[in-house]
């Protein structure tokens, strides 16, 4: 058995080789040992980092085989924000860009550097004292999730950078993607699996790095392509862009060769077009060039906006578009309840991904395109959205089918469908199973029942998992179904349960809100409660009585009403109230209140109470603050100096208070 001593001296010199190798395989494309060979060092590593586990270390090669699973993705703050880009397909608008920069700088020319837009998953990769330590995801842009170990497994991502001497600290943008081979291999064994399979190689990439368990991102052969040095300390920071992907190559990262200096947008404009034509060939997926003001003091002098800089325009690819056939229509229902038209196509492939269903967006979209079963169309895949048909495509002498028309029915629930504008909406609300998670996600929120604990992830698993098939679920859970669910062990599943018993006890408002009518807010479920003061009462509202409440509007009630003559939605109402959930009466209706049904005008400047003051006493008793006067007005208080109201209420015969007058009104607090 090998000492200590000589084992480091080893690992060190292993570890050195199989990076070599990693780099000449991985970054140059130029490798210069069998598959074999390499196997057999790194076999070689690992048995020694096994025998001497202290040597074993973060930066070792043999960590890209993955970590065990962890529970969740942790948030990782950015060291620096990741802004998105402002992006177009018109070249005048990459113009206009430059003029803008040109006016800005005070120079009739900016030199640009313009690279390939990659469409994959954008990745902060930070290393401290040349040794990366943290791999985040974009997140919302100041918070991503921590995908460390994940990216740990991805070859082109170094592990401790190259080249002396090392910033002590440094951020590199750039992105993750998985290319076109890797993709059709990765669908193809899923579709063996019998599982569905990514859309496209962004999808499978996203997929591939939120994974929890890094293993499965190792299995995956994704290439991480460096694009900005978003922070450097201890080190030079490179003059201008081209300087810094060199940089970047020197300290071991993969940079694409498709980029170019340009001397004027011109030369950017034209660089597009030549990577438009060479995109096909391309191994991997992009959507569009970046163009980059190319000097960091440019950069610098024109700053950014909130969300992008205005140093750099992703000018983006025209979509693909290729012609198919119909087959058939399907109509499918999403979180909100809204029916989305899709056509079900004659598999095409448009620009390397297999392309079967196109979305008609809505009604009104399918009655404009007139599209039917049968149809020869022209659809289009813009990078990562959905693909839309685009038109439809005569074809002489076909003898097409019946036009197609939304059904009237839920095709998930069954319940009846209701138009509003362009779109179709599923009435089933809380009893249609698309729209279950959603709908309890809502139930639970803050302004329902307001159930601590009960958040997003949990409520997707208790729905994958069967555990709940409804609302009234919540009220029927049992602990040993809980302690099944990921991160839930007894003291968590006690507290759960204890703040789900506890929000039994309700006030009639939030139950009303609770039930994701649709069009109805917090506050005009307040309005119904204090108006009819039980449930019973609200559910039996007629449409016309419902408009009589003041700010209920014609679809406000039909969504009401709609919703209780719902056999489903009042079964789930009813199995609610069986659990023992208790809509509490609101303390005063609006009956009882003194200024119910009147309505208030402010003018001038009142003294002794704030206009906010002032109009929240009215509508605590029930009264309605407008701003402007009409016949229906019943009061204006005025104060002093009051404008064209007070003139108004005097012509129209309206009853006009002093402030002292207004004040006697209002009964004491
Ligand atoms: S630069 C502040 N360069 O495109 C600098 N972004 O649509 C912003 N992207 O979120 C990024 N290729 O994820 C830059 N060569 C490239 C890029 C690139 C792809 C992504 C990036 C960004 C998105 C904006």
């Amino acid at each position: 058995m090998m000492d200590g001593k000589s084992a480091e001296k080893k690992i060190a010199k292993l570890r050195e080789r199989i990076e070599r190798h990693d780099r000449l395989y991985y970054i140059d494309n130029n490798p210069k040992i069998s598959d074999a060979a390499y196997d057999e060092l790194l076999r070689e590593l690992e048995d020694l980092e096994e025998a001497f586990p202290d040597l074993a270390a973060d930066d070792s090669p043999t960590k890209r085989v993955g970590a065990p699973p962890r529970s969740s993705l942790p948030p990782a703050v950015h060291l620096m924000p990741m802004l998105s880009l402002d992006s177009t397909t018109s070249a005048d608008e990459a113009r206009a860009f430059d003029e803008r920069l040109r006016k800005a700088l005070e120079r009739d020319r900016v030199a640009y550097t313009a690279e390939p837009k990659f469409d994959g998953l954008s990745l902060e990769l930070v290393y401290e004292n040349g040794l990366l330590i943290r791999a985040a995801t974009r997140g919302d842009g100041t918070t991503g999730e921590d995908v460390t170990p994940n990216v740990r497994t991805i070859r082109s991502v170094p592990l401790h950078l190259q080249g002396a001497p090392a910033p002590s600290l440094m951020s590199v943008r750039g992105e993750a993607l998985l290319p076109l081979a890797g993709f059709r291999e990765l669908n193809r064994r899923m579709t063996e699996r019998g599982e569905p399979g990514f859309a496209n190689p962004r999808n499978a990439a996203a997929g591939a790095l939120r994974q929890l368990d890094s293993r499965i991102t190792a299995s995956r052969p994704l290439k991480f392509f460096a694009y900005e040095i978003m922070k450097i300390e201890g080190a030079p920071a490179p003059a201008s862009h081209a300087g810094e992907l060199a940089a970047l190559t020197g300290h071991g990262f993969l940079i694409d060769y498709h980029w170019k200096e340009c001397a004027g947008i011109e030369e950017a404009i034209d660089f597009h077009a030549r990577l438009a034509e060479a995109r096909e060939a391309l191994p991997f997926e992009i959507d569009g060039v970046v163009i980059k003001a190319d000097s960091k003091r440019d950069r610098a002098a024109v700053g950014a906006r909130s969300r992008s800089p205005r140093w750099a325009l992703a000018l983006k690819f025209e979509p693909r578009r290729e012609i198919t056939d119909v087959e058939d229509i399907a109509v499918g229902v999403g979180r909100t309840g809204k029916l989305t038209p899709v056509a079900l196509l004659k598999p095409v492939d448009v620009g390397g991904v297999t392309v079967s269903r196109a979305t008609l967006h809505n009604a009104r979209d399918l009655e404009r395109k007139d599209v039917r079963p049968g149809d020869r169309v022209r659809i289009e895949r813009a990078g990562d959205v959905i693909p839309a048909v685009v038109e439809r495509i005569e074809v002489a002498g076909q003898k097409r089918s019946e036009p197609f028309s939304m059904p009237e029915q839920c095709p998930v629930c069954g319940s009846p469908v209701e138009a509003e504008g362009a779109n179709h909406y599923c009435t089933g609300g809380l009893s249609c199973p698309a729209q279950l998670k959603r709908g309890i996600m809502h139930f639970a929120s803050k302004g329902a029942f307001d159930i601590e604990g009960l958040g997003e992830k949990t409520i997707e698993s208790m729905v994958d998992l069967e555990i709940i098939g409804s609302v009234a679920d919540l009220f029927r859970l049992e602990e040993e179904r809980l302690l099944e669910l990921e991160g839930f062990a007894g003291k968590s599943a006690d507290n759960l349960l204890e703040a789900i018993e506890r929000s039994k006890e309700i006030a009639l408002s939030r139950f009303i809100y609770a039930l994701g009518i649709r069009n109805v807010g917090e506050h005009v479920a307040g309005l119904l409660a204090l108006h009819y003061g039980s449930l019973d009462a609200v559910a039996a509202a007629s449409a016309d009585e419902l408009t009589g409440i003041h700010e209920i509007g014609p679809e406000v009630a039909a969504s009401v009403t709609g919703f209780f003559s719902n056999e489903r939605n009042r079964k789930t109402v009813d199995d609610l109230l069986a659990q023992g959930v208790a809509p509490r009466p609101p303390e005063r209706t609006a009956a009882d209140l003194p200024l119910t049904g009147k309505t208030f005008v402010f003018t001038g400047s009142l003294e002794g109470i704030t206009r906010g003051e002032a109009k929240g006493r009215v509508q605590a008793l029930g009264g309605r603050v407008s701003s402007s006067v009409s016949a229906k007005t019943d009061y204006v208080v005025a104060g002093s100096d009051p404008g064209s109201k007070y003139e108004k209420a005097v012509r129209l015969g309206v009853t006009v208070l002093s402030i002292d007058e207004f004040l006697a009104l209002l009964p004491e607090e």
